[in-house]
């Protein structure tokens, strides 16, 4: 089939990558010349496993292009994907104008009967405004699809080659057979298509993801009154996870989730819902609990060192908002950095992929060291915010040699508490005794 991406970020890119390496003539378009320019020499805009691969390999067979000429690439497809950003506005809103901009596009440039995608997260309704651009200029039938993205970053081209189902909003039988045809070889172990009505395929998307950030949130809660009653928030996790109703996955703890998604998609759905005359009581309160959180950190900080930091040297392990990406969007390191710096603390940082962003993002105001080691040299305390593996079994000898104080203060409780007892080390994690 040949397929049109338009947005080349994160989403747009994996997603054309895997559809080349299916076989499709893949056109990936972007307004931004510099992205492109660096696509075309198979210089990647984003750190992704796998994702360099897929790419040039795909480049080099000619199933993959890369143009700015969103108009021209939407002329030769029979499927165009919309999968620009869709940023918080002032009132927490998703902002949809790139995608109106491209449906206005679609609707000008296409040149046989067309399958529009948005693949961009978009509040319900959305797909009835993208018809409406279309259509305003159309010269040939289409077919509106919603079609949400459940990728993970950092994990995000295993994700798309064997997803755990994937969701369709049609209400055409040529939009159902056509996109049951270009996800065929990516459910072939019988993980499901679930097609269903625009609205609801909308909705998934943000209920997904309001599901996971109150799964971290709540145990965020619990892991706090955890260390006021002294249980222990790992033993508890363990606990309910092997639940089968609860089950494992998304009960860590940490310094409050980030990421480009969680906290806008979050505050879209509460204004949805506020809009809507019915209140999602319980996301105001996840999201509030994710603001809190992202300062327990730093107040783990003062309770071990003070809260005058002025000439102390702190290192901060990870920067990126999880591990195995470069993205630092809304990330917790950015808040404790900031709070460090503002009592007036010297911060070195380290991260194995995320430091060019951060360079950008903090400029002169942090110093960026070469290896984790060196970030903890004459430190007064380590801070660990993204559990990144090379930060799971550190050498906690040389830890200790370099730092000025033996302290750490672990965002991910990475580290045993008996072993952390033994090496002397003062010690503060999420939900768990501290070790003095
Ligand atoms: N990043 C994720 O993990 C993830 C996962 C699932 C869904 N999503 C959703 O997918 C969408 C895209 O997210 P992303 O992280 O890939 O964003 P991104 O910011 O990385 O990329 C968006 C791209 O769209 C381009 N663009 C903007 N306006 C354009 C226009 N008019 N024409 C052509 N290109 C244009 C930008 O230049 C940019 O390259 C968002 O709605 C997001 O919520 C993201």
């Amino acid at each position: 089939m040949n397929i049109c991406i338009v947005g080349t970020g994160y989403v747009g890119l994996v997603v054309g990558a895997c559809l080349a390496e299916t076989g499709n003539q893949v056109v990936g378009a972007d307004v931004d010349a510099t992205k492109i320019d660096g696509l075309k020499q198979n210089q990647l805009p984003i750190y992704e496993p796998g994702l360099d691969h897929l790419v040039e390999r795909n480049q080099a067979a000619g199933r993959l292009r890369f143009t700015t000429d969103v108009g021209g690439a939407v002329a030769t497809a029979d499927v165009v994907f919309i999968a620009v950003g869709t940023p918080p506005d002032e009132d927490g809103s998703a902002d949809l104008s790139h995608v109106l901009a491209v449906a206005d596009t679609v609707g000008k440039h296409m040149a046989r009967e067309l399958v529009v995608v948005t693949k961009s997260t978009v509040p319900v309704g959305t797909a009835a405004r993208v018809a409406d651009a279309v259509g305003r200029n159309a010269r040939h039938p289409f077919h509106v699809v919603s079609n949400p993205e459940f990728l993970k970053e950092g994990a995000a081209v295993d994700d798309f080659m064997k997803p755990d189902r994937v969701v369709l909003g049609a209400e055409s039988d040529h939009a159902r057979s056509c996109m049951a045809e270009l996800y065929a070889p990516f459910v072939r172990t019988g993980k499901p298509i679930i097609f269903m009505d625009l609205a609801s395929a909308e909705m998934t998307k943000y209920a997904a993801n309001a599901m996971l950030a109150t799964r971290i949130s709540f145990m965020n809660d619990i892991a706090n009154l955890c260390e006021r009653v002294g249980a222990n928030v790992d033993m508890v996790r363990r606990g309910i996870g092997s639940d089968e109703r609860i089950g494992p996955a998304f009960l860590f703890p940490g310094p409050g989730y980030g990421g480009s998604c969680f906290p806008k998609d979050v505050k879209a759905l509460a204004k949805t819902a506020r809009s809507n005359g019915s209140g999602l009581r319980i996301l105001e309160a996840v999201e509030a609990v994710n603001d809190d959180q992202k300062r327990r950190l730093m107040q783990k900080v003062c309770v071990a060192l003070g809260s005058d930091l002025r000439g102390a040297r702190i290192a901060v392990w990870g920067l990126a908002f999880k591990p195995n990406t470069d993205d630092m969007r809304e990330s917790p390191a950015l808040v404790l950095i900031d709070d460090l710096l503002n009592a007036g603390a010297n911060v070195v940082a380290h991260d194995p992929v995320a430091m060019t962003e951060a360079r950008h993002r903090l400029g002169e105001r942090v110093t960026f060291a070469a290896s984790s080691y060196e970030a903890v040299t004459g430190a007064d305390a380590l801070i660990v915010v993204t559990d990144w593996n090379e930060y799971r079994h550190p050498d906690f000898a040389r830890i200790k040699e370099a730092l000025r104080r033996p302290v750490i203060i672990d965002g991910r409780n990475l580290y045993a508490l008996d072993r952390m007892q033994r090496m002397g080390f003062t010690y503060h994690s999420i939900g768990r005794p501290a070790v003095a």
